[in-house]
């Protein structure tokens, strides 16, 4: 496959990782999902990276799901890779130590909805389109969107969202928590979550991988175990040398310069 299918851009600490098939309305092909697990991997390993911008190529598509047209030979026997491969990038991009936006330029169907629900946060244009749309096809979500889904907007509208597989509008997806933000265009979309990743990329990288796996066991462990879990990553940022850094910038009223140390 082309590499061409998902382009990776590095610039001010921020990587931008941008899902390229808008003919196809970025719908998510195995190579394509491949290339992703690949491009996520070299923004976690590159230390200059500091934050991770996930979009789509185009001003109509994040990612229209999985691609359609791979499931015609597919039965039970062998469409197990299929999900096992979405639900593996997924659960990559959620345990990477680095934020990861979406910014949700259009359709975000399906494994585009999926993909876009294991980032940390979600920014969306006035047009992005969210839904689970699988069982139209007479399928189910498989890259996670059954198990995240309800996490993000509580059972009874994930239920309604999957069995009816309707699309909801940006601002329908921000009223039920799916989005934190939506922006009048596809341009200040890529603007805002430039911006915010910015800010972001500035931030203490250990106080932010910290901070983002407390906050993923608070979703998944039972409260007392991720009580304790907070309690020793507190302990352990006291030991960074950003933390010497923002409290003697605090004391002296100057701009901290995080090393993320
Ligand atoms: N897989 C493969 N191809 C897809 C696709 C997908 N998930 N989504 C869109 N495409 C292709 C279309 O087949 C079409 O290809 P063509 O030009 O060769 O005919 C092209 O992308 C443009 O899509 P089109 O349907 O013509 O655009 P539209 O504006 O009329 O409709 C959608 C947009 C998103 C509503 C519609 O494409 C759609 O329903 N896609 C499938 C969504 C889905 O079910 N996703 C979950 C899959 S598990």
């Amino acid at each position: 496959m082309s590499e061409e299918s998902v382009l990776y851009e590095v610039s001010d600490g921020v990587a931008t990782i941008t899902i390229n098939r808008p003919k196809r309305l970025n719908a998510l092909n195995v190579a394509t999902v491949q290339r992703l697990r690949d491009l996520f991997q070299k923004a976690e390993q590159d230390d200059s990276v500091r934050v991770v911008i996930l979009t789509g190529a185009g001003e109509k598509a994040f990612a229209a799901g999985a691609d359609i047209t791979e499931f015609q030979d597919k039965d039970s026997s062998t469409v197990r890779p299929l999900a096992e491969n979405g639900q593996a990038l997924c659960t990559y991009i959620e345990s990477m130590s680095k934020p990861v936006i979406a910014a949700v330029n259009g359709y975000a169907l399906g494994g585009g909805c999926e993909i876009a629900m294991a980032c940390d946060i979600r920014y969306a244009s006035a047009n992005a389109r969210f839904g689970q749309p699988e069982i139209n096809l007479g399928i189910i979500p498989g890259f996670g969107g059954t198990v995240r889904l309800p996490r993000l907007v509580g059972l009874g509208v994930a239920k309604e969202l999957v069995y009816t597989g309707d699309q909801i509008k940006a601002d329908e997806a921000l009223r039920i928590g799916l989005v934190n933000k939506v922006f009048d265009s596809v341009d200040a979309l890529r603007e805002g979550a430039m911006e915010l990743a910015r800010r972001l990329a500035k931030k203490p990288g250990v106080a932010i991988k910290l901070a983002k796996r407390s906050l993923n066991n608070s979703w998944v462990l039972p409260l007392k175990d991720s009580l304790e879990f907070e309690v020793d990553v507190f302990c352990e940022v006291f030991d960074t040398e950003d933390m010497r850094e923002g409290v003697d910038a605090f004391l002296n009223r100057r701009e901290p310069q995080f090393k993320h140390k």
